[in-house]
């Protein structure tokens, strides 16, 4: 494999985890939320600098950490600050971005906590400092310019807005998937010979959300349990999560001969 490529990065899971197990030789993390890629560029580019905005952040909290922390919110939706976004993130309810219909952030805090200790989060923006620097490529916009720059090298990992969460009246998300398109998109990839996984919404108490891809993508879909939910958790109901997991024909393919070299030796 030449790359990872998420294109919809997010907080790259996958890409840490995976540069952390030594399984891929470089990474190009794309999403299209501007101050998230200004989180990643700082991770990579100059870690310290943005350790020291979150303490800064942080530590002006405790006076009344309610009326800062919708401060800080304020002046994110103005100048849509990288750090400000890290401080938000570490401070709202659940670690989820949420945006109202005209784009600002409107999640709100959450009041049990004030958010990972600045001496924490910079052992960990270090540690991703460690993991990623020097061989990753950041693309701030949409995942199809990155699938269109893609090759069959690549193993491409796409995580995108879950239909139950970002359509609908019920859109939080910066940007809702157009699901029409993303099958376009992945016909394309297909006939393309890319190589690609895609986690697609799942269920939770059996109750499954968002639609199938469709059967003519020829994608396989695996079902992974996700523990319990904490959406349930959080309203006094005890449920498991699973989700999809779908698998290109082509990595399939690939996997399947690997395994079959596997199973004759050397
Ligand atoms: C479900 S989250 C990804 C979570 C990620 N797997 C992680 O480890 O945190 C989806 C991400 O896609 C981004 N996004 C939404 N629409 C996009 C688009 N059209 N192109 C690229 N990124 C997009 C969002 O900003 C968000 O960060």
């Amino acid at each position: 494999m030449d790359r990872l490529v998420e294109p919809f990065a997010g907080s790259a899971a996958i890409s840490l985890a995976a540069a952390q197990a030594g399984l891929a030789p470089s990474f190009v993390l794309g999403d299209s939320l501007a101050p998230l890629v200004g989180i990643w560029r700082s991770i990579i580019d100059d870690p310290d600098a943005l350790c020291d905005a979150y303490r800064a952040l942080w530590q002006a909290q405790h006076r009344d950490p309610r009326a800062h922390y919708l401060a800080v919110r304020q002046a994110f939706n103005l100048d849509a600050e990288p750090a400000a976004l890290l401080f938000l993130l570490a401070r709202c309810v659940k670690g989820a971005v949420r945006f109202n219909r005209e784009g600002a952030f409107n999640q709100a805090a959450d009041h049990r906590r004030l958010g990972v200790r600045p001496e924490r989060l910079q052992l960990r923006v270090r540690r991703a400092h460690e993991l990623l620097a020097g061989r990753t490529t950041l693309h701030m916009g949409d995942y199809g310019e990155l699938l269109a720059r893609a090759t069959p090298r690549d193993l491409v990992y796409m995580d995108p807005p879950y239909l139950g969460v970002s359509s609908g009246r019920d859109a939080r998300y910066h940007q809702g998937l157009d699901l029409d398109r993303f099958v376009q998109e992945l016909h394309r990839a297909n006939t393309r010979g890319l190589r690609f996984l895609i986690s697609f919404d799942g269920s939770v108490g059996g109750r499954r959300f968002g639609p199938d891809l469709p059967a003519e993508l020829g994608l396989s879909r695996v079902d992974l349990p996700a523990g319990r939910s904490s959406q349930a958790t959080l309203v006094g109901r005890s449920e498991r999560t699973v989700e999809s997991l779908y698998i290109a024909p082509t990595l399939l393919s690939s996997l399947d001969s690997m395994a079959q070299k596997d199973a004759i030796g050397p």
